[in-house]
């Protein structure tokens, strides 16, 4: 099934993080329609990464949304520390929050879009009595905690079940939710990915190892929307 419009989220987790004000930049220049976020905490998973200051710092150097993905617990003191820095996108793993329907709300009430995030094992039914909170859901396909890791295959068939019950919600009448991937996206495997139905990509290595890293990315942007394009 191919979207109208393929969103494309480099995540910076990967990028050169003493140029980051300039990669952001790179990126945006590139065509990238988010700038994905991975907020680490050696808690929740086994890593440190970039906080709230980071995300103010880089703000001003991208018109595009940052999409803030929280791999921390617990979850909700974080949500007005990032709201408050630009973040346009707060997604989180509900095993790291005790009240996941508060979570959400907590983050629409600060002006972000919400989502969830389901690892690889988490069954598709955490997001049963919460659709009507959710503007976006994501999918991880690799384990949290590191970029560079390979893309889980199983995470296809998950991804089509998950695209079928969205679709379902929106022919109830319910708002549009997005429907994002994580982990191991490269130009090899997005077109299957976009098929299944991913409207929303991000890709961390496969942009920012890229043959034209340090260049302007903008030959590994247009590779992954040409394999895009066939799905
Ligand atoms: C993993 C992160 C991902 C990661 C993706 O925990 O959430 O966003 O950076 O990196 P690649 O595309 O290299 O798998
Ligand atoms: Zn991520």
């Amino acid at each position: 099934m191919s979207t109208p419009h393929l969103r494309i989220a480099p995540s910076i987790l990967s990028a050169d993080f003493a140029r980051l004000g300039e990669e952001v930049r790179a990126i945006e220049a590139a065509g990238a329609d988010l700038v994905h976020f991975d907020v680490m905490d050696n808690h929740y998973v086994p890593n440190l990464t970039i906080g709230p200051l980071v995300c103010e710092a880089i703000r001003p150097h991208v018109k595009i949304g940052i999409d803030v993905h929280l791999m921390v617990e617990p979850v909700d003191s974080l949500i007005p520390l990032f709201a408050k820095a630009g973040a346009n996108i707060i997604t989180f793993h509900p095993e790291a929050s005790r009240h996941v329907d508060r979570t959400l709300q907590l983050i629409r009430d600060h002006g972000c879009q919400a989502g969830l995030v389901l690892n690889p094992a988490t069954p598709v039914q955490v997001l049963d009595h919460v659709w009507d909170k959710l503007d976006m859901v994501l999918l991880m396909s690799v384990n949290p905690g590191f970029g560079g890791q390979k893309f889980i295959p199983s995470t296809l068939g998950k991804l089509r079940t998950i695209r079928a019950a969205i679709n379902a919600h929106v022919a109830r009448g319910g708002q549009p939710i997005a429907l994002e991937v994580d982990g191991g996206v490269k130009v090899d495997n997005i077109a299957d990915i976009v098929r299944a139905g991913a409207d929303t990509c991000v890709a961390g290595s496969a942009v920012f190892g890229a043959p034209d890293a340090g260049g302007g990315y903008h030959g590994v942007m247009k590779a992954l929307r040409a394999e895009a394009a066939k799905a």
